[in-house]
């Protein structure tokens, strides 16, 4: 791939350390882990590869970006980090919030995603309409995942794996509940439980349950309900990727 990251100040570095420490308590404190999780992903998940707008760049500090139908719930997450964000003014908002999508990872059990900084805000907001639709299948998760991020295959379903945190909310999403008994432990749960069928109490978006209809995908959920080692290091070589969207490619 080739990337070539940005060099950062010692100040730069420094500030990056002490906000991950204070990101760990904070996030550990609020319990807000998976909302966290959702404003990483949903910031870098606008990628759009053809014409390289959108991506990890801070925009949803923008009103406008939170207003996005998708992004629903979002304006709580930009809410509450503001006042950590304040402590750091050195650091961009795009290198904070995906310093806050890893640590929501690392403090809930899952694997530690590399990070690099560096990333630079962009001053207004990708168009909207470039999130995955949960009501779709197959061949749109390949559609926005693969053709407009630039991802493959296996990043939608290690990604996917992002559901064993957190849950939907009914007055966010349409949806309601969460996809595992342990919302706030990252483990292969949702692997487990996409596999074993509904369940009172939990849920399976139709873009979820999509993963085990098609012939590359279903192996890959197997793979990771039967070994949570693999799912953790190829999770953290797809996070990353998605961290870096449009960031430091040669
Ligand atoms: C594959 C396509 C995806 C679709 C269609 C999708 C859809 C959704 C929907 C509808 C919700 C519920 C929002 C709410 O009502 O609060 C949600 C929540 C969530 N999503 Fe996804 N998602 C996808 C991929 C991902 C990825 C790649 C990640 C991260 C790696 C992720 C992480 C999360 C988390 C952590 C929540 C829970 C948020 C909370 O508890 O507040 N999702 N997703």
């Amino acid at each position: 791939m080739g990337k070539s990251y940005p060099t950062v100040s010692p100040d730069y570095q420094k500030a990056l350390e002490k906000a991950k420490r204070k990101l760990r308590g904070f996030i550990a404190d609020k319990k807000c882990a998976p909302l966290i999780l959702r404003l990483a992903w949903h910031s870098a998940g606008t990628f759009d590869s053809k014409t390289r707008t959108g991506g990890p760049f801070g925009t949803m500090r923008f009103a406008a970006e939170q207003g996005h139908g998708a992004n629903n719930g979002l304006e709580i997450a930009v809410r509450l980090l503001e006042p950590l964000k304040q402590q750091f003014p050195i650091l961009s908002y795009a290198d904070f919030y995906q310093l806050g999508g890893v640590v929501a990872v690392e403090i809930t059990g899952g694997p530690e995603v590399p990070f690099h900084p560096g990333r630079e805000d962009k001053p207004e907001p990708p168009q909207e309409g470039r999130l995955p639709d949960a009501t779709k299948g197959c061949d749109h998760l390949r559609a926005v995942f693969g053709t407009a991020m630039g991802l493959n295959d296996q990043d939608i379903v290690v990604l996917s794996g992002g559901h064993t945190l957190g849950s939907c909310h009914k007055e966010r999403s349409g949806f309601e509940g969460p996809w595992t008994s342990n919302p706030h432990i990252f483990d292969n749960s949702y692997f487990k439980e996409l596999l074993s069928g509904d369940k009172e109490g939990l849920l399976q978006l139709p873009s979820d349950k999509a993963l085990l209809n098609d012939p590359v995908f279903r192996p890959l959920v197997e793979k990771y309900a039967a070994d949570e080692d693999a799912f953790f290091a190829d999770y953290a070589v797809s996070h990353q990727r998605l961290s870096e969207l449009g960031f430091a490619d040669a």
